[in-house]
């Protein structure tokens, strides 16, 4: 069985986001083939296509953290039925300049929680809309909209719920199922 790098990002800077805990979960709750790095999105100027010929050293960072990543995991809330500033602006980044769309042909994934009965439904609408531009070959289904109730995960990302984290388990189960089959038709170079 082949070993696969993802790279996640969380969509939320909150020190106490349920969406970073969430991660915490589905990284304890995926194969033992897959192995985790956080893409860092906090750090990050607000990209201007004044630095498309000399990117700065942040931004340059994630495109290489993402280059040495054979997939990419997004977890994040919804915010104002979108996702927030932020991610976007990490995607802005990485998706540039023009040509160097280091989202092109990338496995990808899409999760997110929220305290509200749809779960980040309609954020995640939105963040597929912009991968499909950038030609991220994104997991369609299983979907997965998590509400986050009081209680239901451990800030370490133990779910304390059974059905949860089956539910998640498989999650990230059929992830790695679709990164093996997107990178044998599409493999890395
Ligand atoms: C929210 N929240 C929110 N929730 C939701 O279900 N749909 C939405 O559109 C929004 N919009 C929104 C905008 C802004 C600016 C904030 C700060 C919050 C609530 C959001 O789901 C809640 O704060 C989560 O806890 C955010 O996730 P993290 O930061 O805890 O991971």
């Amino acid at each position: 069985m082949s070993t696969y790098q993802v790279g996640y990002f969380v969509g939320s800077l909150s020190s106490t986001s349920i969406n970073r805990v969430l991660s915490r979960a589905l990284i304890r709750l995926a194969p033992k083939n897959l192995e985790f790095t956080e893409l860092t999105i906090g750090n990050l100027p607000l990209y201007s296509p004044d630095h498309d010929t000399r990117y700065p050293p942040a931004p340059q960072a994630l495109k290489d953290a993402i280059a040495a990543s054979d997939a990419v995991l997004f977890v994040t809330p919804e915010y104002n039925r979108s996702i927030p500033g932020a991610l976007k602006n990490a995607i802005d980044w990485a998706s540039r300049p023009w040509g160097q769309n280091s989202f092109d042909h990338m496995p990808a994934a899409v999760i997110g929680a929220s305290p509200g009965a749809i779960g980040t439904a309609v954020g995640q609408q939105s963040l597929r809309a912009v991968l499909s531009f950038c030609n991220a070959r994104q997991m369609t289904a299983p979907e997965a909209y998590i509400t986050a109730t009081p209680g239901l995960f451990s800030t370490g990302g133990e779910v304390n719920d059974d059905s949860t984290a089956s539910f998640l388990g498989d999650f990230m189960q059929e992830f790695g199922d679709h990164i093996e089959r997107v990178l044998t038709v599409l493999p890395r170079s």
